[in-house]
This record gives C-alpha cells, structure tokens and sequence, in this order.
C-alpha cells in the first residue's frame, strides 16, 4: 500500500517535507481541542510546580500527528526530546542505556511502544514509577539487585493499537489521549497553512476540495496538497483552484471522498460476491492483497467515519451509504438492512 497516494504511512521523501510542515506550538496544531485543552492544563501546572510531566499515551490511526504532538509536548515544556521506538531497542541494556543519557525533565518519545518485548517493558516499569532502574548483579545465589535513580523524565508513548499494550504498562501512563479523525474544516486549515509554507498560491475552493480527499488524516493532506502543486505548476497556470485540484486528485484516482482503486475494489467485491457482507476480516485481507493489520487500523476507521462500514461480531458490513457512493442500489436483505436485527 505504500506507493498508494492516500496511503497514511510514513514514506521516504516524506522526511523533510514533513519536518519543515510539522507545527512546533500548541497554538499552530489544528484540531484535536480537547487533547489540545488538556495537555495545556496539564503543562501550564507542570511548570507551575516545577516539576516534570506525567507520563503520556499518544494513541490513533497513522499520519495523525502523534509524533508532531510529541515534539510540541518537549517545545512547550522548554525540554529536549529524545526519540526512539519500540522495534529500536531490542535489549533491556538498551533501554537502560537511553534512560542513564536522560537529564531531568527531558522527553523520551518511544513510536510504536505496543512493539516493545516483554523484557524491555519490564525496565520501563520501575523507570516510569519510580524513576529508579533495578540491575542485577552476578549470577545464581549471589546475585543480587541494586537499584539506580534516573533523572525525572516524561515518557510520551505513540501507538496505533491501544489494545496491543500490555495493561501494565498502559496503567502506568497518567494520561492517555485519544487522536481524532479530522474534519474537512480543520484539514482545510492544515492546507492553508501548508500552502503557505510551500509558498504556492491556493484558492479556498482549492485548499476545501484537497482536505475533503483526504480520509481525515493531515498526513495525506500534505501530500495531496505536494501533488496538487506540481499538477498546477506543470499543467495550470501554477493556482490551486477547485478545477486544478479535482483534475490533479482525479487523475492519481482518488475519488471525492478521498477513496482509491483499493477501497473501491474492496467495497465492490463485498457488494458482488458476499452481498455486503458479513465478511471477515481473513477474507478483506485475501480480497486486497493487504495485510489485517493494515486493513483493521488504516482503511476501515476512515470507511466507519464515512458511515460506509460496520464493524459486527459476524464480520464487516456496508451500510446503504458505501452502496450509494458506489452508484449501486442497495438491495432489500442485505447485510445492512439485517443489521438492524443483529443489534
Ligand atoms: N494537528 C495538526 N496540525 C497541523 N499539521 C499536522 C497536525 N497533525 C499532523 N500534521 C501534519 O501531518 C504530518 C504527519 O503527522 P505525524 O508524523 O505527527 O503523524 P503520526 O500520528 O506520528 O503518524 P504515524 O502513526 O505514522 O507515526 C506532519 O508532518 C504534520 O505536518
Ligand atoms: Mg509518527
């Protein structure tokens, strides 16, 4: 799925744009109010008693702005951000070696944290408790354990799975935030602003159309917005306008609602061959070619915010919605319409 356009992974090239895009304060990250409200309280009383902030879990769908929130947390705190992640540190000496370089008030960000061994995590336990690292020294009845104090750090964790993380670790955290799809409006901001850094000149018919294709993820809005340029800087009078974005979107087959050739295809087969639905989630993996994993955290929370898909204990369901946008009439007896009495 990665040479996909509207794919939420992060890609190579991705890298610089993506830093020189990212917002750096509070104020400039749009959306998410009331992670936003928060993590401002939270902050202002932290400095306030001078002391570090507690733990935080950063958790939703990819190209959400997880690691964009983690640079704003150390920002905002006046601290440095150490960023690491879960598959990076194999060994629990790792791990410990990251925790003894920390200095008080320091932000360890760990990405994909659900990936940690068990091992690892059982390091972080006692660092995250009680800032202290227990190390044992020798082997069989000699050995015992001493306990290291470590600097008093702010661990922000990012993770797609909630549901992955072992629930000690997850109770360790003091808060957990929640990111949110974003709206169009808030994406059309997302745009604006991005337009202005990459200093092309956007109409706001424009900069609506792209956020409108954009599945809800700031991610793809900037990418879209990158694509959009160079069709309007090759093709059209170098002005993003609602002809040139539709045109430019259009033509990398994304459609209005921001679907690709791979939603469409996964929404017609659950219409032609299972009557939409129920289908499990083995058989949307095998009709798509993509893995469960990427299916259950990319492309059915954008499908379920759209109103095109059930989640059901019998498997997947489309809703009249997906048949609509399909130009199909949903037929009576459908999986939808059963829905109403699987409930
Ligand atoms: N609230 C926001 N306001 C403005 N821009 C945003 C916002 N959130 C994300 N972005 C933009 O989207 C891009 C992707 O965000 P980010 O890398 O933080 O996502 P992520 O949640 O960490 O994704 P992943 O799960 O793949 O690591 C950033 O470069 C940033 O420019
Ligand atoms: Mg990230």
């Amino acid at each position: 799925m990665d040479d996909r356009i509207v794919s939420t992974g992060f890609r190579e090239g991705d890298d610089d744009q993506e830093q020189s895009l990212r917002p750096k304060t509070l104020r400039d990250y749009v959306g998410q109010e009331n992670v936003k409200q928060n993590l401002h309280i939270s902050i202002e009383a932290a400095l306030k008693r001078h002391e570090s902030l507690d733990h935080i879990l950063l958790y939703g769908p990819p190209g959400l702005g997880k690691t964009t929130l983690a640079g704003i947390i150390a920002a905002e705190m006046g601290q440095n951000i150490r960023i690491t992640s879960g598959p990076a540190i194999e060994r629990p000496g790792d791990l410990a070696s990251i925790l003894t370089n920390l200095a008080d008030g320091d932000v360890l960000f760990i990405d994909e944290i659900h990936r940690l061994s068990r091992s690892v995590e059982e390091v972080l336990y006692p660092a995250m408790e009680d800032y202290a690292l227990d190390i044992m020294i020798g082997k069989g009845p000699t050995a015992r354990s001493i306990r290291l104090d470590l600097p008093k750090f702010t661990l922000v964790g990012a993770t797609t799975r909630a549901g992955l993380l072992s629930a000690p670790l997850r109770d360790r955290f003091g808060i957990l935030f929640r990111l949110e799809m974003y709206n169009p409006e808030e994406l059309g901001s997302i745009v604006r602003r991005s337009a202005g850094i990459l200093n092309v000149e956007a109409e706001e018919d424009g900069i609506l159309e792209i956020a409108r294709r954009s599945r809800g993820t700031p991610r793809i809005a900037n990418r879209m917005l990158r694509r959009v340029r160079d069709y309007a800087q090759t093709r059209a009078g170098g002005v993003i306008t609602l002809d040139v974005a539709r045109q430019a979107m259009d033509m990398q087959g994304v459609d209005a609602l921001g679907l690709d050739k791979t939603d469409r295809t996964m929404i017609q087969t659950m219409i032609d061959k299972f009557g939409g639905g129920p289908v499990g989630l083995d058989t949307l993996s095998a009709m798509t070619g993509e893995d469960a994993t990427t299916i259950e955290d990319v492309y059915e929370p954008y499908l379920m915010q759209l109103g095109f898909m059930m989640r059901t204990p019998r498997g997947r369901v489309l809703t009249p919605n997906a048949y609509r946008h399909m130009g199909v009439e949903a037929p009576q007896g459908t999986g939808a319409d059963q829905m109403k009495f699987d409930l």
